[in-house]
């Protein structure tokens, strides 16, 4: 392949989240959050894995930031979270979670690395479940309060609001295979509403308070193929990505919800939600990770299999897609790119190297796919790799690694794997070879 030039103000950075990698759960008045219980119950999270020790970065933050310089980071995705902040999901902000974030922030800047802050990836604090979780619309307007102490505290820029809503409704609502377990369809339509909701009332608020900040959500969106090539998977494509994309980008972007998902109750929509839900974002983070390709039966067909998660399929035309199609579907808005990788479960050799070739070719055709998205007029301006470090991956505990960055999780040595390197080079030079 020729080598793909990218613009020299394209910024390229990597992704964690909170409950993913920082440990230290119980320290400095932190709440306990819906993960914590989760991962406690026997039988949910494989291994009995928790967010402790995590990868340690509550502690070790300074050493992380060092390794994001050397890198050559210009952007750190991470999330704040929320137990860290209010204990209880109310009421006055715990001022040493407060401070924890500051030292992030004020470390990132002092390295000339841009933060860009998710306001919620997952740990709900208990307090809020107890009280119906995302099914009470107060999660909603607590979720709004809990912003607005953030902005004030940290002075940055760049903000998202929920992290991949559509998980939330589906493995935690619909699947019940991430907290808080819940299995019932109309169920997660309701804490679908309130997390769309949430992430309104956010933005809005940023906008009337913070003037010059921007916000937006982080969507996985997830083009639909028919598995084969006849009307009735066709047809299945179409109702399954009403599911996958259209839940999301129809109220944010145009203020109405898919016909097909509105619930025969719809006592919990109320009048001027969806006004409060499409408050203009100012940029809209896109992940990408896999397609979903549809059987007739509505059935999801594996066609690209990767080797360590069965969801993933390695097919870079689906991010190519994706990205043309929202910027087609919807009113223009710059796309982030805040995830994107591949789990792999390749461990130190002897010479202490970590080959993870299979990661440096799925990035490598990702990055490819979206510089073609970029070449047609898709306003990407931004690519954040998911993740920087490995770390806990929900579910599936420990078991699967998703860092460019090795992690030994019981000495929590860092060790930059093949494709880390790879990585520092490309964002070095700023070509894709
Ligand atoms: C999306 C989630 O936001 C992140 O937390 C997770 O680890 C990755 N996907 C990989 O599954």
């Amino acid at each position: 392949m020729n080598a793909l030039r990218f613009p020299s103000e394209f910024v390229w950075g990597a992704s964690t989240s909170a409950y993913q990698i920082e440990g230290a759960t119980k320290e400095d008045g932190r709440g306990v959050s819906i993960w914590d219980t989760f991962a406690a119950t026997p039988g949910k999270v494989r291994n009995g894995d928790t967010g402790d020790p995590g990868a340690d970065h509550y502690h070790r933050y300074a050493q992380d930031l060092d390794l994001m310089r050397e890198l050559g980071l210009r952007s750190y995705r991470f999330s704040v979270a929320w137990p860290r902040i209010q204990p209880n999901g109310s009421g006055k902000p715990n001022q040493k979670g407060l401070d924890f974030y500051r030292r992030l922030v004020d470390g990132l800047v002092d390295r000339g690395i841009r933060p860009m802050v998710t306001l919620f990836h997952w740990d709900l604090p208990q307090a809020l479940q107890d009280a119906g979780g995302w099914e009470s619309r107060d999660t909603a307007l607590r979720f709004a309060e809990y912003a607005e102490i953030v902005f004030g505290a940290l002075h940055t820029r760049d903000w998202l609001t929920i992290n991949e809503p559509k998980t939330v409704v589906d493995c935690g609502y619909r699947q019940g295979v991430h907290a808080p377990g819940i299995a019932d369809w109309d169920r997660a339509l309701v804490a679908c509403h309130h997390l769309l909701l949430a992430h309104g009332l956010a933005s809005r608020l940023l906008h009337e308070r913070h003037p010059g900040r921007r916000i937006g959500p982080a969507l996985n969106l997830h083009p639909t193929y028919p598995a084969e090539d006849t009307q009735a998977c066709r047809d299945a494509a179409e109702r399954q990505d009403v599911i996958e994309n259209r839940l999301y980008l129809d109220p944010i972007f145009k203020g109405y919800y898919p016909e097909e998902t509105l619930p025969a109750d719809r006592s919990h929509i109320r009048e001027g939600d969806l006004a409060v839900i499409s408050e203009p974002i100012d940029l809209l983070a896109v992940q990408y990770y896999t397609p979903v390709f549809v059987g007739p039966d509505q059935l999801r067909v594996i066609k690209h299999t990767t080797r360590q998660a069965g969801w993933l399929e390695d097919y870079p035309d689906g991010f190519h897609d994706i990205l043309t199609r929202v910027h087609r579907d919807y009113p223009a808005v710059p796309l982030v790119i805040t995830e994107n990788g591949l789990a792999t479960d390749d461990e130190p050799g002897p010479d202490g190297r970590v080959a993870d070739e299979d990661r440096v070719s799925y990035l490598r055709g990702h990055l490819a796919a979206m510089h073609r998205a970029m070449k047609a007029g898709v306003p990407v301006e931004g690519y954040h790799v998911w993740s920087l470090m490995d770390n806990y991956e929900w579910a599936e505990g420990y078991a699967q690694r998703f860092g460019i960055v090795h992690v030994d999780f019981e000495s929590q040595k860092r060790t930059p794997k093949d494709s880390a390197i790879w990585y520092r080079d490309l964002i070095r030079t700023g070509e894709l070879h």
